[in-house]
């Protein structure tokens, strides 16, 4: 653990960092004739008459509006009737009741996946990155190929993880109308936000070209065409003019839910973490991986918490859930799964790392029958298994209880306010 100061020291160079007010030489004389700004300690307590008055008139005024404030006309402009909450109140969607009171919770689940996330809090800085930046600058330290998965996943990731906050807080927050979830969300959000400066903080570190990785998503291929994926169903969402509570605007919702929770995070990041992972599992890149691999763990919890909202928004809208929109969202996790399985071959041209693109496919379908199992829906490829166990084990956040239960508690003292 970093201290304090060593944080400072990493975040702001030492030339950068300005000496504290106390210590700098004072300001050479002004050499106008205009007379010197009187210091704080000059300044008069009284306040002159002509100023008291005017601040008088202001605080009448604001007085005066305050008592001719229309409170139920406030109210009228709050999400959902404005009367106490009982928890059969609560929907998933399109609800009426007031989305500003958290409690009764109706969907433990969400809560507690805030909890969770909060638990777990990290931070990018807190990774030392020295061994990656001596690997990384020397020239024979890593193979071409590794060099090619190190910056195509940085590529993809650095504007990935901007694309599923945008999503959340531009598209689905103001339609899900409920508080614990919204809470979950907003908490997803930070997340993702936490993701992209770890990206940022590896780019940064190792001294990559920024434009070449941060503009992967518009000029590589294999980058752009997830990238444009996503973004489609972000497109009718983010209208401020779009609206759920017909039949078709819900469904459109569930795409996105889909395409976001199930594809983006749920396949589309698949690879790429493998193949990172696989690097510090081999001792190479093993500060990018170690960050890699607190992604990982809060990328599980946000797909576990996409597919709830998912299976409890079916669970409410029985009729939305048709033959027709079972068969595109099952299209649509197929669709994932290619372009995820192209990303793969174009990353490892070569067999590396003790896997291939043969194996990646197999995982992705692997992958992809365990999305389409956990919305309802039947596998689609047979016969299939998992080449990388370990990947399993490393999402399995209870397996490593030890290791957070300590950082959990640093968390807690730092933050801790004390009233003696
Ligand atoms: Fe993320
Ligand atoms: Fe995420």
């Amino acid at each position: 653990m970093l201290s304090w100061e060593e944080f400072n020291h990493e975040e702001k160079p030492a030339a950068a960092v300005k000496p504290p007010i106390s210590e700098l030489p004072p300001e050479p004389a002004p050499e106008s004739s205009a007379p010197e700004p009187r210091t704080v300690a000059e300044t008069p307590l009284e306040l002159d008459a002509a100023t008291r008055s005017s601040n008088d008139d202001a605080l009448e005024q604001a007085i005066r509006d305050l008592e001719d404030l229309d409170v139920s006309a406030g109210l009228r402009e709050l999400e959902g009737t404005a009367s106490r909450v009982a928890v059969d109140d609560k929907r998933m969607i399109n609800c009426r009741a007031d989305l500003n009171q958290l409690v009764p919770f109706k969907y433990d689940w969400a809560w507690q996946k805030y909890l969770d996330g909060c638990a777990n809090h990290w931070m990018p800085q807190e990774i030392n990155m020295n061994a990656d930046i001596a690997l990384w600058k020397n020239p024979t330290g890593l193979t071409a190929d590794e060099r090619l998965i190190v910056k195509r996943n940085l590529g993809f990731f650095s504007t990935a993880d901007s694309l599923v906050a945008n999503n959340l807080v531009l598209a689905i927050y103001r339609l899900i109308t409920n508080p614990e979830c919204r809470q979950y969300i907003l908490r997803q959000a930070f997340e993702e936000a936490i993701h992209t400066h770890a990206y940022q903080y590896c780019i940064e570190s190792l001294g990559m070209d920024e434009g070449e990785i941060f503009n992967m998503y518009h000029e590589v291929p294999s980058v752009a065409k997830k990238a444009s994926w996503g973004l489609m169903y972000t497109q009718a969402l983010s209208d401020p003019q779009f609206r759920t509570g017909a039949v078709t605007s819900d469904q459109e919702l569930l795409k996105n839910l889909i395409a976001f929770y199930c594809c983006l995070e749920g396949i589309f990041f698949y690879c790429g973490f493998t193949q990172i992972l696989s690097m510090g599992r081999r001792n190479k890149m093993t500060g990018t991986s170690e960050q890699f691999q607190y992604i990982l763990r809060d990328e599980s919890m946000h797909l576990n918490f996409g597919i709830d909202m998912i299976n409890q928004i079916k669970l409410e809208n029985p009729h939305l859930w048709t033959e027709a929109m079972r068969e595109e969202a099952t299209q649509m996790i197929l669709q994932a799964t290619q372009l995820e399985i192209e990303y793969a071959r174009d990353t490892m041209p070569r067999g590396i790392l003790g896997m291939n693109a043969a194996m990646m496919e197999e995982y992705l379908q692997f992958i992809a029958n365990r999305r389409l199992v956990q919305i309802g829906l039947k596998e689609q490829f047979r016969g299939v298994g998992n080449p990388f166990p370990w990947m399993s084990e490393i999402m399995d956040l209870r397996k490593e209880k030890n290791f957070f239960e300590t950082r959990v508690i640093e968390y807690q003292t730092g933050g801790a306010l004390s009233w003696d």
